[in-house]
């Protein structure tokens, strides 16, 4: 719908005086009285207080505050209730932050599907915007543009495949959504687990499967056993990339920095002690050192396993055996025509012994070692290393079936 047509057809002035079109009295009081609220004299009393209060910002966005934003409300409060009631129950609502100071007007709203940018957010919350672009939710959506698996799939759906996770990087309504804005919501595993679960990065499932998910789902006492943001978000900090130093993001075997360089010793040491300071505050240092280099081992262990099976694929390889022939497939989006084993591996276009490989390095070792941090041992071992171990018979007998079946030199 063309934004200029909602308002040629509103049967509203745009400066309101009367009572709330479409509200029965009675019906939602808590609605009409913020309506009510936000009549032209108040908000200008709001929005100095806002302004003088040591906010960075002046409260209306771009435009100087020339149309009363109970405008927009005595609409949405009926096309759009539910959303509208959100905002109604919000620390936004109470501090005068309404719907034209992050979304301007139709037009420039539209323009932008309605997105409002972490920009716009940081201009009243600096410290979480700056934060926020120290961690690895800052590039998650660069990152998977150029990633081959995205490529490879058709534009029309990539959408509902990829984008509807990587777009944190866009949106800080990732953890807190619109339009309530709630921090409790933000701070309980499940905020995290919209995106952080499934085949390839169960953190939601290792979590609820180790003893600090267990107890903390029998207590929902943050103080008895952590949840994902008293390890990653400590202190309140937007910066989630904190204390990772040896398990990294994705599938790769080191940690790297955002511009994709592999962090020093140094820091990989500092950052062990940051994250050993979070332990600490329940177990003894001894302890918490232990699980954590254990932790370590298990995830060497995974990757000695994944080599075994990467050999046996190159032998084959060496013999001309894969089909169909590294000369005959259309080109991989990033890497060319080679053999590309682990990421980033495709999973159309290969044979089935890759197909085995992809399922032992992007499922079953990602398991292997993420789940060794995050002290599941269902994870680590049921759905990890056991599932490692048959991944590589499967892929040691379809080598031998290949070169029995047609590795004999040609007569
Ligand atoms: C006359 C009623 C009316 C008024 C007044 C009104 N809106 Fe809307 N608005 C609508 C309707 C209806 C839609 C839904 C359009 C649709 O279904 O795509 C909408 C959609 C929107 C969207 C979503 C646009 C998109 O494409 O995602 C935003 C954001 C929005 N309005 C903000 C505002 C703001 C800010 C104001 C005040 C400046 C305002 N509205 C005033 C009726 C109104
Ligand atoms: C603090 C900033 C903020 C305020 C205040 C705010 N919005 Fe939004 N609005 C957002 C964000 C963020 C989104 C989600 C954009 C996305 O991620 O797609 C959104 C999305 C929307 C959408 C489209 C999404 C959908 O589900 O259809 C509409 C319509 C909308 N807002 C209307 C309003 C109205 C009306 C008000 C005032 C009552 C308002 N907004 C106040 C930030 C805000
Ligand atoms: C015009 C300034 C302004 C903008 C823009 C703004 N906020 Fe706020 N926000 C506030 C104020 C003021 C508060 C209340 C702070 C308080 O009471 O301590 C607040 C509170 C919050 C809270 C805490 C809510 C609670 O229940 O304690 C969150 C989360 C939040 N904002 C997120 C966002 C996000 C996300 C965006 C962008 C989509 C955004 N804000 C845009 C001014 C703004
Ligand atoms: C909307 C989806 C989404 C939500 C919700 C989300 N994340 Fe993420 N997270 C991602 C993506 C995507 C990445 C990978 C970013 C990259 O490296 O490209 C990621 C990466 C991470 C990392 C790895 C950081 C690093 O430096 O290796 C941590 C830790 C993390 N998220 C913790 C959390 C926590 C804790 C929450 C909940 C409070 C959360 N995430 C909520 C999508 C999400
Ligand atoms: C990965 C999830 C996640 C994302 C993404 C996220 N937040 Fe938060 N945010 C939280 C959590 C959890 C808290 C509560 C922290 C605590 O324990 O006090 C919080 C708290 C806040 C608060 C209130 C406390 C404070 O520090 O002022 C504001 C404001 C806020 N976030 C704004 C933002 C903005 C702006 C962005 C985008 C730049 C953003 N958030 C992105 C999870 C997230
Ligand atoms: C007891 C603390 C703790 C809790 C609770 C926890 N994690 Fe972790 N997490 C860790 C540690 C330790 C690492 C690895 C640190 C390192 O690299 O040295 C890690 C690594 C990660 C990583 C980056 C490496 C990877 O696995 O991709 C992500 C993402 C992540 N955790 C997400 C989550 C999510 C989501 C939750 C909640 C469902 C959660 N974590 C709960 C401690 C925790
Ligand atoms: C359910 C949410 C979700 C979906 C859907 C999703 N991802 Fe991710 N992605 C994540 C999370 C969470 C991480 C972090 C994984 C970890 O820490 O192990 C991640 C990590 C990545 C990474 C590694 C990031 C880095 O910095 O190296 C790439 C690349 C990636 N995803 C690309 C994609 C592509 C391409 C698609 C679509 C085919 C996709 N993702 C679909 C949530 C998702
Ligand atoms: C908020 C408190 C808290 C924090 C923080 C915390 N834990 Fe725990 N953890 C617990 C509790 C409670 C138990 C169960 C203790 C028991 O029964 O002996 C536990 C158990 C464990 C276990 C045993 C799991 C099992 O299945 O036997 C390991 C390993 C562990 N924690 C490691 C860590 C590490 C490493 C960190 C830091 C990255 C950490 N914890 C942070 C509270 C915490």
């Amino acid at each position: 719908m063309p934004s200029e047509k909602i308002f040629q057809k509103s049967p509203l002035p745009p400066f309101s005086k009367g009572g709330v079109g479409g509200v029965k009295p009675g019906e939602r009081p808590k609605v009409q009285e913020m309506v009510r609220h936000f009549k032209m004299s108040h908000l200008i009393l709001l929005s100095s207080a806002l302004f003088f209060s040591g906010l960075t910002c002046v409260s209306t966005g771009d435009k100087a505050p020339e149309m009363d934003p109970g405008f927009c409300m005595e609409c949405h409060q009926r096309v759009t209730p539910g959303l509208f009631q959100s905002w109604v129950e919000s620390k936004h609502a109470q501090k005068g932050v309404h719907c034209m100071t992050c979304h301007i007007d139709h037009q420039a709203a539209s323009q932008q599907k309605s997105m409002v940018l972490p920009e716009k957010c940081g201009e009243c919350h600096p410290k979480p915007l700056q934060e926020f672009k120290q961690s690895r939710h800052s590039v998650s959506w660069d990152r998977m543009r150029i990633q081959g698996e995205y490529l490879s799939i058709p534009q029309e759906i990539r959408t509902a495949f990829c984008e509807r996770c990587h777009v944190i990087q866009k949106r800080c309504n990732s953890c807190h959504t619109s339009h309530r804005f709630s921090l409790k919501e933000s701070r309980d595993p499940e905020a995290c687990g919209a995106c952080h679960l499934g085949p390839d990065h169960p953190h939601k499932e290792m979590y609820e499967t180790s003893l600090h998910g267990i107890i903390y789902k029998l207590t929902r006492n943050p103080e008895r056993a952590p949840r994902c943001v008293t390890c990653h978000m400590p202190g309140g900090t937007h910066n989630s990339s904190f204390g990772i130093a040896r398990g990294p993001v994705g599938t790769g075997a080191e940690v790297v920095d955002l511009k994709e360089k592999p962090i020093p010793p140094e820091e990989i040491q500092k950052r062990r002690e940051e994250m050993l300071g979070v332990c600490t505050q329940c177990h003894s240092g001894r302890f918490a050192r232990e699980q954590l280099e254990n932790a370590d081992q298990v995830k060497e262990a995974g990757f000695e396993l994944l080599e075994k099976g990467k050999k046996e694929i190159q032998e084959v390889e060496e013999k001309r055996l894969l089909y169909p022939p590294l000369s005959e497939r259309p080109a991989h989006p990033t890497e060319g025509r080679r053999l590309v084993l682990a990421d980033p591996q495709l999973y159309v276009g290969t044979s089935h012994i890759e197909r085995l490989f992809f399922t032992m390095f992007k499922f079953h070792n990602i398991r292997v070692w993420k789940s060794g941090y995050h002290f599941s041992p269902s994870y680590t071992h049921g759905h990890g290393w056991s599932e490692m171990q048959m991944d590589l018979m499967d892929i040691q007998s379809e080598a031998e079936r290949l070169k029995e079946l047609f590795g004999k030199p040609k007569e």
